[in-house]
């Protein structure tokens, strides 16, 4: 699937239509699309479902008369169909069956888990309610039994903790949709920039990295905006790591230090049991943090490589 996915909410999209005429084009498919069309064509989305986002998963490549198709969207809100007190609920989750199997409704309750902290302060949880077995664990979430549904009618509840830290810096797990994010950071780090190629850093090489290796890929945020992050992948066997890089005003606060420790974490959950980098030879700052990381440097290897396209250097 060639797609370039980017994240919006409805209520600040300025193509409202289009995401409404989608929208009613996938009603056959799920018997909650004409409920949610009716909150959003009569105005009453927030009077039913407080503060809150609809969220959309645009595809930019591929366009539905003339605009990006509506890959997958949900609601986060205060409340969805249940009676309750607590807050707040992803609901409405929905993914175009042309797109399934692609983790992007996780892609958007990252995005939501990452936000959660700083809209619901006073929250400890985020709750789903979903006769679904089996697909909100996978997303993190835990059963915690069953309530009773606006419609009279017994639902199983999941939720799934919000990560407070106590620290300013926060750490999330990076999707395609931080791409514009990682490109300008990438771009202010020297030792970084000097490591982009003009194919494989570019958003649709990241976008087919990030599809496959989810959950493997981290970044530090401060006020919500990027300072630092890692790539790591793997093939079944070795982990390798790609463009590591704190911003210089956060260097030496041991964010790359934590992004390492995650990357490893994640990538022990997926059975590796080596994982390495590449540091260019004069690259004094690296080459330290490396040796301090525990990360031993080879010398009885050449590192050979050959380019497959012609817009890929081999370096020297
Ligand atoms: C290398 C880099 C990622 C380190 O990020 P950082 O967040 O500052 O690193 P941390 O604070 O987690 O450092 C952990 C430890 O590594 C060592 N270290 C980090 N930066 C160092 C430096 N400039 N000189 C010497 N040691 C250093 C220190 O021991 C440090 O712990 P300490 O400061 O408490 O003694 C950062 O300097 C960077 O982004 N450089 C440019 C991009 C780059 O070269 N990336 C690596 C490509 S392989």
């Amino acid at each position: 699937m060639k797609s370039t996915f980017i994240l919006k909410d409805y209520f600040s999209y300025e193509d409202k239509e289009s995401i409404l005429a989608q929208m009613q084009a996938h009603s056959k498919e799920w018997g909650a699309i004409p409920f949610l069309l009716s909150l959003l064509k009569d105005g009453s989305f927030h009077q039913k479902l407080g503060k809150g986002s609809l969220y959309l998963l645009l595809d930019e490549e591929k366009l539905t008369d003339g605009k990006p198709s509506l890959a997958s969207f949900l609601t986060f809100c205060d409340r969805d169909e249940i009676e309750s007190n607590l807050k707040p609920w992803i609901g409405f989750v929905f993914t175009a069956p042309a797109y399934r199997g692609h983790h992007l409704a996780g892609q958007i309750i990252e995005h939501c888990m990452n936000n959660a902290a700083a809209l619901y302060p006073e929250s400890e949880y985020v709750y789903v309610s979903s006769d679904e077995k089996g697909l909100y664990e996978k997303y993190g979430f835990e059963f915690v039994g069953k309530m009773k549904s606006i419609w009279g009618e017994d639902s199983g509840i999941f939720r799934r903790k919000i990560e407070k830290e106590t620290s300013e810096i926060n750490y999330k797990t990076l999707t395609p949709a931080d791409y514009d994010e990682l490109w300008s950071l990438w771009n202010q780090v020297e030792q970084t920039k000097r490591a982009l190629n003009p194919v494989d850093d570019t958003r649709e090489g990241i976008t087919r990295y990030m599809k496959r290796n989810p959950t493997t890929c981290f970044a530090a945020t401060s006020g919500g905006k990027i300072v630092g992050a890692i790539l790591t992948g793997h093939d079944g066997r070795r982990a390798i790591i790609h463009h590591l890089c704190v911003h210089p005003d956060f260097q030496r606060m041991g964010i790359a230090r934590t992004l390492v420790a995650k990357a490893e974490e994640a990538l022990k959950k997926e059975g590796i049991t080596k994982i390495f980098g590449l540091v260019f030879k004069d690259n004094d700052k690296a080459n330290s943090f490396w040796g301090k990381m525990g990360y031993s440097l080879r010398t009885n290897l050449n590192y050979r490589n050959k380019s497959l396209n012609a817009d890929v250097p081999t370096g020297e």
